[in-house]
Parts: C-alpha cells; structure tokens; sequence
C-alpha cells in the first residue's frame, strides 16, 4: 500500500515513536503532579512541552496545554473566551473543527465574518484586514481564526501579517496549526499569537489522541473542563482574577512520550514531504485532463487534484482498489473552500505526504492518474 493521506493521520510513523510509546506503557505511570503546566519537571510530558515550545516558537512551554487533538483544542479556546470577544472573523479556508463551534455558539452564531480566498486558497492580508474593521465596527471586539496552511490546498497563509491585523482591531487571533505544526515554521512570539491549537498525529507524526494548545500569558480563558489537576485539592472555585487549570484529569502520558519522539523526528526532517507535493504538482501539470489546486510551490504537503471525467470519490475508490494508494476524496472537512477554488460542490482528491514518504511514491501516482486520465472508466 501507498499511503498518500498523512494530512488526515500521519502512516507509517517513525519506529522511535512506536518504541517511545510503549516504553512509556510499560513503564510505571509518570507522575500527575511533576507534569502539570504549571510545575515543570523533567518527565517526558514536560519535555514534550518544551520541544513543543521549539518547534512553535514560544519561549513559554508552561502556557502549553495537552488534550486530545485540534478539534478538542479548539473547542477548548473558542469556548473560554473572555466574554467580551462575541464576534468571529475566519477564513473559507477554515476546517469544520473551527466552523461547527462557533456557528452552534449561542454567543458567535449570527456574528461570524468569513474572508474570502483566492482560487489557490490563499487569504490576502487586507482583504482579512477590512472584514476585521467591518466587524468591529458592527459587533466589538471579537475572536479572528485562521487555518495556518490548507487541508484542501496546501496555501501557507501570512500568520504574520494576519495577526498583525487582528491586534490592531482589537481582536484576538487563534491560528489553526493543525496542518502547519511539524511541517511548516512557526514563530508564535515573534509573530504575536494570542492563541494557537495543534495536533499530534499529523505532521507532528505522534500518536491519534494526542494534540493540545497554546494560549498567550495574560489571556485568561475558562476552562470547560474541570477536575483534579494533582494540584491545590483543598480548592473547589478560582476566583475571578484567578486562571483554573486548563488540564484537568489523567493525562494520555504514553501517547505524550510517543508524541515527544514524533516532535524530534520532525526538527530532524523540516522538509516533511513538501518537495514531494511540490514534485507532484509539477508532474500532474504536464497530463491533459487533470486539474490541480495550490499555489506553485511554498506550500504544505498537500496536494489537490481533479481528472476530468472522474469523480473525486470515483478518482479515490480506482486508485485504492486498482493501484494500491490511499487518498482522501471530498470536501475534506472544510466546505467553504471548494467554490473559491472551483472544486465545488464534489471537491477534490487530495494527496497528503510525510518526511517518510519517497519519491517512488509521487512516481506511482503519477503513473496511474496517467492511465486514470486517459480511461477515466478504468
Ligand atoms: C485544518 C485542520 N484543523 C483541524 C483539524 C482537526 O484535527 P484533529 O484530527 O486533531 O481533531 C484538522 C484535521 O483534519 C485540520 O486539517
């Protein structure tokens, strides 16, 4: 089998991250207390979190937060907000984990602006910047979110500048890096994120399960969970002035340990499949018939593509069960891209690669949409 869906899960992972994991299984359970954000430690949970804080480019590891992926992460932020952020600005690149919250909010429903994208799905920073004034003029201060690079296009937004924006409207921003982190450089200080969210088992190459959050000091969020954090037991309410734990409960401290052998794996191979996507983009330009989406090149790892005469879920279903290659068809979880793009409404087949993927790999893809393109009813 080739495996060309790693931005859905990354497959295979690196054998340190299966070994890491079940020593950590078969290890005595790390202590609660000693992995808490707030104490620090030497454990693996604390060192996941300060490569975490590396490869994000923070220098604040305790102002990161593990639960179980992006959605749970974005859940998570976009429902403790400060009440006075009742508004959202996002793009139409964002995925559902972003845009189910916030339309079934009773606070952001109705109050939501959505930028639009080009047709390579790239959101230019001024029209990102007048949807933010617009909104609060309308409606006040708000949240602005953005998918840091494509799940349908590969489009590496300018976090910067897009931060940069929102501050100056008075909102806060939350970049989705459940695509970029692991595969694209992040600056979260430098750039000046109030919030972001992650995911372990894409790029990031760790375990399903695993994932979690960043959130600026100073920003005090509510949390939507509460229970024993191992810490300060005597305690049942936190004051107004005062932040509750944003971890509460046992946490995934083995899908932590395989996650932290992921993370290194990734600083090891920054390119993590993006010459290959870029490699493919360039060989599917050259069949008549077929159609990709993206930018040329400095993109994610993403890849999507369209053959006329096919389906995308046909395209999906002839390259499993003829040639061996797993793909992702469809909307992929993020439906307002697709019409910019001029995929709507069936989408695209996407190719997704990872640092373990070969060029063998990009070869035999080609090859059979090659032969798709020629008999679309193969
Ligand atoms: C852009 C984007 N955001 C969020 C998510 C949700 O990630 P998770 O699987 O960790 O919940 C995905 C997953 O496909 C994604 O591509």
């Amino acid at each position: 089998m080739i495996y060309l869906n790693n931005a859905a899960s990354s497959f295979p992972k690196p054998s340190e991250v299966l070994e890491a994991q079940a020593a950590a299984l078969a290890a005595a359970p790390e202590s609660q207390h000693r992995s808490n954000a707030a104490d620090g430690g030497t454990d693996a949970t604390a060192l996941c979190r300060e490569r975490l804080a590396f490869l994000l480019g923070t220098s604040r590891p305790e102002r990161i937060f593990f639960c179980s992926g992006a959605t749970h992460a974005l859940n998570l932020l976009l429902g403790g907000l400060p009440q006075q952020y009742s508004c959202a600005v996002v793009t139409a690149t964002e995925h559902n984990s972003v845009l189910r919250p916030l339309s079934n909010s009773p606070v952001f429903a109705g109050r939501i602006a959505i930028v639009p994208c080009d047709n390579a799905g790239r959101v230019h920073p001024a029209a990102f910047e007048e949807a933010l004034r617009a909104a609060a003029e309308r409606w006040g201060p708000g949240v602005a979110v953005v998918n840091h690079c494509s799940n349908v296009t590969g489009a590496i937004q300018d976090a910067a500048a897009l931060a940069q924006a929102a501050r100056s409207h008075g909102f806060l921003f939350l970049l989705d890096a459940a695509q970029s982190a692991g595969s694209v450089p992040l600056r979260l200080d430098g750039w000046g994120v109030d919030m972001l969210a992650f995911t372990g088992h894409k790029a990031l190459l760790g375990p399903a399960g695993t994932g979690g959050f960043f959130v600026r000091d100073g920003l005090r969020l509510r949390p939507l969970i509460y229970g024993g954090t191992g810490t300060d037991s005597d305690k049942l309410t936190y004051g107004p002035d005062e932040q509750a734990p944003l971890e509460a409960g046992t946490q995934n401290t083995p899908g932590i340990a395989g996650l932290l052998a992921g993370v290194e794996y990734a600083l090891a191979h920054p390119d993590a499949g993006k010459s290959l996507r870029d490699e493919l983009k360039k060989e599917l330009d050259s069949i008549p018939g077929v159609r990709t989406y993206g930018p040329e090149t400095g993109a994610g790892a993403v890849l999507s593509f369209n053959i006329d005469g096919l389906s995308p879920s046909d395209a999906g279903y002839i390259l499993r069960n003829e040639f061996d290659i797993v793909v992702r068809t469809g909307l992929h979880c993020s439906p307002l891209i697709h019409d910019a793009i001029g995929a709507g409404p069936r989408g695209t087949v996407r190719a997704s690669f990872s640092g373990l993927n070969t060029p063998a790999d990009v070869r035999a893809l080609v090859q059979a949409v090659r032969q798709m393109s020629k008999s679309p009813a193969l």
